[in-house]
């Protein structure tokens, strides 16, 4: 056979496959097959989102947008084969009187374009003016930050300004997987509630839109205006690089800039973190060399001119994952004269109890070198911020108010993030707190942190109130039952004679987290092996401990249970521990015992929370 007759013979193949492959999905859209891994979805009618048929065990699809035939932007979504799970919205606002087509790549295998049409996705793409946010989950927090709808990872480029509170997210608006990474945004005038913003920054032609820190430019260095809010966020594309931002109408819409990217590495670097220091008259950039397992640091007179002044950290603290998302700030310490800085290192995986965790270091900082303290044997000790398994990515608010230090954190981990048992949306962040210094009796400095003060306001009926002995037989207490079961517990206990006093969440379902507060060996554990359901991930059922710092066998508790996490700050924020819970149903009693001798509580609350 000659060449052309083997062409002829391809197109006539094709012909006869294809003929018959354009169908209408439902009105306004029509599908058609080109071929055995790539289909077309023309939007012909008029409305205000496309929605897209998910199903979260599908590999991504590679959907290339084309807008009047030139591809605009580029997708990855899990478009549903066989069940739908759930939509996610396409904005076709912003394209009114243009024409938008899918060109949609999808990854699996087949053998014959008919199986690509019997994908239940094409028959459920449909165009909508609404798309339904009511929450659908059970264990959606009432006072915790989350997104709307799909994925969240770290919080990211937050900055207060005139009187209103910033975060930003990294997002995937098209699943509730990690992909697409966008900067969601959120804005609080109170740290409670939270109104949901536009997309703030979206994948553009460096990559998608990693971590990174956002501030007010007062003094109009980088020549965007007085004012100006300016992001660095980290570009991941073909490689990782830093790329600025700037926004004039305080930080709801930004530009890209031009020169970017503005940092280049031959390494994997990202999250860069900056700050004016008032000290040296300039900007400071922290960056995370992630696989180095060091924080690089750069200096600049305008945000866009950078230079490296130094790396910290090679060898120091846990070096067994990736160092991420790092913050550096100064702090007063608690009861002694003097300031010290704080460098916080996240960390994938290397956490104590696996997976993703916050460690710090507290030292020096001359405007371009970090000098950590050393303990007394001369080697620079391991400091964790949290001592629970769902506290990650944690860095905190520029130019917050009164001097304030505060930090919020995503609340789960990288080991089960993406398979805990929710679907509309996957994490939340922890509550906003206030960190602070203090001095440890081993002579060293830690860094202490406690709920935002804003957080107060949402403290309801006060359920129970009580105190006395407790001995080795448990005593009870009943939970409220509104709202899910959502409560503040304040507990202080005296150890007394006890070795260990022990502390329970439990439901009807026979569910229950284990809390012990060892006297004897000055700690604080959560176990939530029995918690509800656990088995989505071998790393989920686990104990931690924190070390409690007190020094007689007294503890005072501040616990948080919000639906599916339990937050704990232990003597006024000297250990705090962060951990999610998927209970059957809600704890709905308290139960307290001793262990070798009767213990007191000095006090016992228990609050309803407003929300
Ligand atoms: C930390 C992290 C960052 C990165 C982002 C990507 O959780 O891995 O280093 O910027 O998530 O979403």
């Amino acid at each position: 056979m000659n060449n052309t007759v083997k062409t002829k013979l391809k197109a006539a193949i094709a012909i006869t496959l294809l003929s018959g492959s354009s169908a209408f999905a439902s009105d306004g859209v029509k599908i058609e097959h080109l071929g055995i891994n790539n289909t077309l979805v023309r939007v012909e009618g008029d409305g205000t989102f496309l929605l897209m048929p998910v199903q979260e065990s599908n590999d991504d699809a590679t959907v290339n947008v084309l807008v009047d035939g030139k591809v605009d932007k580029t997708l990855y979504v899990k478009l549903a084969k066989s069940k739908v799970d759930y939509f996610v919205p396409f904005a076709l606002e912003q394209y009114r009187g243009h024409d938008v087509v899918l060109n949609i790549l999808t990854s699996q295998s087949r053998s014959d374009i008919r199986e690509v049409k019997d994908d239940v996705c094409w028959s459920n793409f449909s165009i909508s003016d609404t798309f339904d946010v009511s929450n659908r989950e059970k264990y959606r927090p009432a006072f915790h930050h989350t997104p709307q709808y799909g994925w969240m990872n770290d919080p990211n480029g937050m900055f207060y300004k005139d009187g209103v509170w910033h975060l930003y997210y990294q997002w995937n608006p098209y699943g509730s997987k990690w992909q697409n990474m966008t900067w969601g945004h959120s804005t609080s005038t109170d740290l409670v509630d939270w109104q949901h913003q536009p997309t703030a920054i979206e994948p553009n032609g460096l990559g998608s839109v990693f971590s990174g820190s956002a501030v007010v430019d007062h003094g109009n260095t980088a020549g965007f205006g007085n004012d100006a809010v300016v992001a660095l966020y980290t570009s991941a594309g073909a490689s990782q690089v830093q790329s600025l931002a700037w926004s004039e109408d305080g930080g709801e819409t930004f530009n890209i800039y031009s020169g970017n990217p503005v940092i280049t590495l031959e390494s994997e670097a990202r999250d860069p973190n900056m700050f004016w220091n008032e000290a040296t008259g300039e900007w400071t950039l922290l960056l995370a060399h992630a696989l180095e397992h060091e924080m690089l640091i750069f200096t600049s007179p305008d945000l866009k001119n950078w230079t490296l002044r130094s790396a910290f950290g090679k060898a120091l603290g846990s070096q067994d994952g990736v160092w991420e998302c790092p913050d550096l700030f100064e702090l007063p310490v608690d009861g002694i004269d003097g300031k010290k800085w704080v460098l916080l290192c996240n960390i994938n995986p290397g956490g104590p109890f696996g997976g993703s965790a916050t460690q710090y270091f507290v030292g020096d900082f001359d405007g371009t070198t970090f000098t950590p303290d050393k303990a007394s044997d001369g080697t620079v000790p391991t400091k964790w911020l949290d001592f629970g398994k769902d506290h990650y990515a944690t860095v905190s608010w520029s130019d917050a108010p009164d001097g304030r230090r505060t930090a919020i954190g995503w609340m789960s981990n990288w080991q089960y993030a993406a398979d805990v048992p929710t679907m509309q949306y996957r994490s939340a962040n922890t509550l906003p707190r206030e960190i602070g210094l203090f001095k440890g009796d081993d002579g060293q400095i830690y860094a202490s942190s406690v709920p935002s003060s804003e957080i107060d306001a949402i403290r309801g009926r006060l359920f129970k109130k009580t105190s006395g002995n407790i001995g080795e037989d448990y005593k009870k207490y009943a939970l409220p039952k509104d709202n899910d079961g959502i409560c503040e517990i304040l507990l202080d206990v005296n150890a007394r004679k006890a070795t260990s006093v022990d502390i329970e969440l439990s439901n009807e379902l026979g569910e229950k987290v284990v809390m012990v507060y060892d006297a004897s060996a000055r700690t604080f554990s959560f176990d939530r092996r029995k918690s509800g359901v656990t088995d989505f991930s071998e790393h989920f059922p686990a104990v931690t401990v924190a070390p409690t710092f007190e020094k007689n066998g007294k503890i005072s508790l501040r616990i948080f249970i919000d639906r599916s996490s339990i937050e704990i700050f232990g003597n006024n924020g000297h250990f705090a521990m962060t951990n999610l819970v998927f209970p059957g149903k809600p704890y709905s009693m308290l139960s307290l015992k001793s262990n070798g001798g009767n213990a007191k509580i000095g006090s016992l609350q228990i609050y309803s929370i407003d929300k």
